[in-house]
């Protein structure tokens, strides 16, 4: 199965092709180079477009006095609710403290204490302050600021922005050796094109886009796991769509990206409360207020339900210093009209991070010879069922530096793509407000085989819509549509629930679930599900 587009025009080459400008593909690039390889990053909007200039809160790491990656592993493993795969979270925990200094060294500058120490603050499920964070609440800006920086001082890496990966060029042997792509350039390369590589990683972030309301960027719509799904790779833990718990709400009718309170404003005192002014996390979980995500958000969706109030309060008028401490926050409420240091903040869940992805093992290489993910994209298993606060930036360093180490160390020679007889796949633009509405309402924050059966049949309904006009918005859809089946797909596999995933039919988790469940699209487009048990 590929993505109908016209035939390539033209043809480039590198040693390795990076697809995505994030926190992931940037660090991926950056240690290739340093192996002497050549490298093409390709990035289908502005470089700096992505999930990783949004992040608010920081990185987590076990850099302050007394913590230990012991104790950020234990974090970790409770917040991913008995599915995390130790083996990548023992890499993610034990490997972060040398990635972040390793960034302080390429020019990243965080926030530093009275005593001239870097700050740390904490977060939801954190037993410790471990967070990291930059210019307050902009993390984000100043890792992807600080990468840039380093990838354009290096002429060994080419970057074409508004170049859209399509699909993945295989092999006769079925390996990657390439992708097609759609460039909105000037002079050669423009319009569909190949790219040939001895290794390919994909890295293009999140699926945010697949709800209504998300705290991801329009080009979060999942383009890299369709891809690699297409190209025959496994995804695995697909379910697990994490919902922050405190997103700015403006009108259930506003879609597309949504402000985000970072979680570190609750990190800093903020209280949640409800419609009557209580603090309703009392009693549901020892850390309050700072209970992992899924738990918050679980609690802020009954209150939502019980009320029919559409959002929560946020009180952050304690926090005196807001304004110096949450510039980005600040500046966002005061754009909609609340002063966050005299007036509740209205808040309520919005989908915000995929935990599963492109499955992959602990070099970030996928089932598909010569194919690897990272970052958000990837399934490492560091998250199991639901991803610990400011793990994730964490997570594209760690993973970023592994691939290239892999790379280098076993890419093969060059191999030239197969001729790919497998069928077109094109649907409709039109698709994906519906899509969008329909994932929100029976497969968001709460899910049941009714509600799921009904998504089930509207994106059934949707898949019809095929069209025979390749553009960007018709290939984000269909990219969209692959991913909405696959997360449904899961959701009614897994009959429990389980961090991120909450069955209101099967209520408990279950020790029989302490599975992963696998999916794979051969290339005529169909499905086929498996699991394995979680190491
Ligand atoms: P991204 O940064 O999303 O980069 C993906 C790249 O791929 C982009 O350049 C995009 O344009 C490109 N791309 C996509 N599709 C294609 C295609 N088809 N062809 C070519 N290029 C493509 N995590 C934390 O750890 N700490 C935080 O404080 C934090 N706060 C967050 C706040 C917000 C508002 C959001 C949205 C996320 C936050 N996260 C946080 C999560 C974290 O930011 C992301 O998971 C992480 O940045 C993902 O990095 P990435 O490199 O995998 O993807
Ligand atoms: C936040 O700042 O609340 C987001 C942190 C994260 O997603 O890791």
């Amino acid at each position: 199965m590929k993505l109908l587009a016209g035939q390539p025009g033209w043809t480039t080459k590198a040693d390795v092709i990076v697809i995505g400008s994030g926190v992931a593909g940037l660090t991926t690039a950056l240690n290739i180079r340093a192996s002497g390889l050549s490298v093409l990053l390709v990035t289908k909007s502005r470089v700096d477009e992505g999930s990783t200039k949004w992040a608010q809160g920081g990185i987590a790491a076990a850099l302050g006095p007394g913590d230990t990656p012991d104790q950020h592993k234990k974090d970790t493993l409770i917040a991913g609710a008995g599915l995390c795969d130790e083996a990548a979270v023992d890499v993610l925990v034990s490997e972060g403290p040398e990635a972040v200094r390793k960034l302080i060294a390429q020019g990243a500058v965080f926030d530093k204490s009275e005593t001239g120490e870097i700050a740390l603050t904490r977060e939801g499920g954190h037993l410790r302050n471990r967070i990291l964070h930059a210019g307050g609440d902009a993390t984000g800006a100043e890792v992807s600021r600080a990468l840039l920086a380093a990838v354009q001082n290096d002429s060994g890496i080419e970057v074409i922005e508004h170049a859209l990966a399509l699909d993945a060029l295989l092999s006769e042997s079925g390996a990657a050796c390439g992708v097609t792509l759609h460039v909105i350039g000037a002079g050669s390369r423009d319009g569909v094109g190949r790219a040939l590589a001895r290794a390919v990683v994909i890295a293009t972030g999140g699926l945010g886009q697949v709800y209504s309301q998300t705290t991801n960027p329009a080009v979060s719509t999942g383009d890299g796991v369709a891809l690699a799904l297409r190209a025959g790779a496994a995804v695995a833990d697909v379910e697990f769509i994490q919902f922050h718990p405190t997103v700015l709400w403006r009108d259930s009718s506003v879609g597309g990206q949504q402000p985000l309170i970072s979680e570190a404003v609750r990190g800093e005192g903020a209280l949640l409360l409800n419609h009557r002014g209580e603090r309703f996390m009392i009693g549901k979980h020892p850390l309050l207020e700072l209970a992992p995500r899924d738990i918050v958000a679980k609690e802020i969706f009954n209150q939502i339900k019980e009320s029919g109030n559409p959002h929560v309060w946020l009180d952050a008028t304690a926090i005196a210093d807001f304004p110096e401490r949450f510039p980005t926050i600040f500046l966002s409420c005061k754009a909609n009209g609340i002063d966050p240091t005299t007036q509740l903040i209205p808040v309520s869940p919005a989908s915000h991070y995929a935990s599963g992805g492109v499955l992959v093992d602990l070099n970030g290489h996928s089932t598909v010879p010569g194919l690897y993910a990272c970052g958000e994209t990837a399934c490492t298993g560091a998250h199991g069922a639901n991803r610990l606060a400011s793990n994730s930036l964490l997570e594209g360093l760690v993973f970023g530096a592994r691939i290239a180490a892999n790379i280098v160390e076993t890419i093969g020679d060059w191999e030239v793509p197969a001729e790919d007889y497998s069928m077109d796949f094109l649907l409709s633009p039109n698709i994906e407000l519906p899509l969008q509405l329909a994932m929100s309402q029976g497969a968001g924050v709460m899910r049941s085989e009714t509600s799921l059966n009904e998504t089930a049949s509207v994106l059934t309904q949707l898949g019809e819509r095929t069209s025979t006009e390749p553009s960007l918005e018709s290939w984000e859809a269909s990219n969209l549509y692959l991913l909405a089946t696959a997360i449904v797909r899961s959701a009614l596999e897994r009959k429990e629930t389980r961090g991120s995933h909450w069955r209101t039919d099967y209520p408990e988790s279950s020790d029989s679930w302490r599975i992963r469940i696998i999916q794979e699209l051969d290339r005529n487009g169909n499905w086929r599900t498996r699991s394995e048990e979680v190491k």
